[in-house]
């Protein structure tokens, strides 16, 4: 939809106020290039924003009411309740990423002078793996922090996106989502290191080639006990390396001492989750920088091993990922293929030669349904920005 359409639809839903103005702000999704279930493990993510995402009309109110309204989700009508009333409820439903980032955002700045109307629409879909939460966090995030003219800095903001994911919502997920929806440059990848915030821009030189992603359509609930549980096992595999060893996280090993020492974990399947974890982190490492030495290739082949692991070790794929990325191997012009995000569902992404990728996207796509039963779907992403305000030629 173009933005006199949502303009038109805000206008529709919410009533005229010739006082205050209109603005326009996009918020994009995710994707990961490599570095899987390594950020809560204290190692690196590779991260970058794409430009599908949740676009969102705010207007301040003169009262202390929010209205919230989704075209995707124009069944639910508009959800209100005013500033004092932020706590989490189910009937909410989608609502509550932005009540959970409103709370978060008056209890570490001030109590907002004014509630406001929001009509957002996102071309993400929802539970595909691609953050269509957190694109709303930090939506919402931006939005206030502009409209109200509040000075919070965009790390905050994006370390209260996953304060309202692990708090208000109860997924107990990393920081790579928000931090790459909040900071992500255009044409960029950017490597996180989880553990202390640093980070570093990747120009994406992936000349003739592009970066297709590959939908599942099988919906995945990241709120789904698995991720939780993962990260549970890797905290109990940590402490009992702890139990001889001085580190911090599983990202502080290297694979030789992880070799070392992985016996101190006692138990085969915990010792698969760590493991996995461990080669993770060195393996976007090494992917990073054979990016930055043009050797696409090895990044490629790294991908692929990416998703052995989280196969065979994190086992965290499950069938139609793997439909995905092995019919994905299988084409002509295709350096590397992975899942990308949580899994148990979601996407998959793939690097392919541009001159290949129709007959890619038909023979994969083929595949897949042959396979599974239904079809999968292919975007090619482009890296875009993190959140901004975009340009409105009509301000009220
Ligand atoms: C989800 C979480 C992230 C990260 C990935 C797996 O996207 O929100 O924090 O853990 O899964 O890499």
């Amino acid at each position: 939809m173009n933005e006199q359409t949502l303009l038109t639809k805000f206008h529709e839903i919410f009533h005229k106020d010739e006082t205050n103005s209109t603005r326009l702000f996009f918020s994009p999704g995710r994707i990961n290039l490599i570095g899987e279930h390594t950020d809560y493990n204290g190692g690196h993510v590779f991260p970058c924003a794409i430009t599908y995402g949740t676009y969102g009309v705010a207007r301040k109110r003169n009262d202390q009411l929010i209205q919230l309204y989704s075209l995707n989700f124009e069944d639910q009508g508009i959800i209100q309740f005013s500033l004092d009333e932020l706590d989490f409820q189910k009937s909410d439903g989608w609502g509550n990423y932005a009540k959970g980032m409103i709370r978060y955002l008056q209890e570490s700045t001030a109590k907002l002078p004014h509630g406001f109307d929001l009509l957002i629409e996102g071309n993400i879909p929802n539970g595909a793996g691609l953050s269509s939460s957190a694109s709303l966090e930090m939506l919402v995030g931006v939005i206030v922090t502009e409209m109200f003219d509040l000075h919070s800095e965009r790390l905050d903001l994006v370390k209260l996106g996953q304060k309202v994911e692990n708090q208000f919502i109860g997924v107990n997920s990393g920081i790579m989502d928000q931090f790459a929806i909040g900071m992500g440059k255009e044409d960029c990848g950017i490597l996180l290191n989880c553990q202390t915030l640093e980070y570093e821009y990747s120009p994406l030189k992936l000349d003739d080639y592009q970066i297709i992603i590959m939908n599942t359509n099988k919906r995945r609930e990241l709120a789904d006990s698995k991720y939780n549980e993962r990260r549970k096992e890797c905290e109990t595999a940590l402490e009992r390396l702890q139990q001889k060893l001085s580190i911090e996280s599983l990202g502080d090993l290297t694979e030789e001492q992880f070799e070392e020492n992985r016996h101190l974990i006692g138990d085969d399947i915990l010792e698969k989750r760590a493991k996995h974890a461990v080669y993770e982190n060195q393996r976007t490492f090494k992917a990073f920088k054979a990016l930055n030495n043009g050797e696409l290739n090895v990044f490629g082949q790294l991908m692929n091993e990416s998703h052995y692991s989280l196969r065979d070790d994190y086992e965290v794929t499950g069938t139609e990922l793997d439909a995905l990325a092995e019919a994905a191997w299988e084409q002509d012009g295709v350096i590397g293929a992975r899942m990308t995000g949580a899994g148990f569902g979601g996407c998959a992404i793939a690097i392919v030669e541009t001159e290949k990728v129709q007959a890619f996207i038909e023979a994969v796509g083929r595949k897949y349904a042959e396979q599974i039963g239904y079809e999968a779907t292919f975007y090619v992403a482009s890296i875009g920005d993190g959140t901004k305000e975009l340009k409105l030629e009509e301000s009220r």
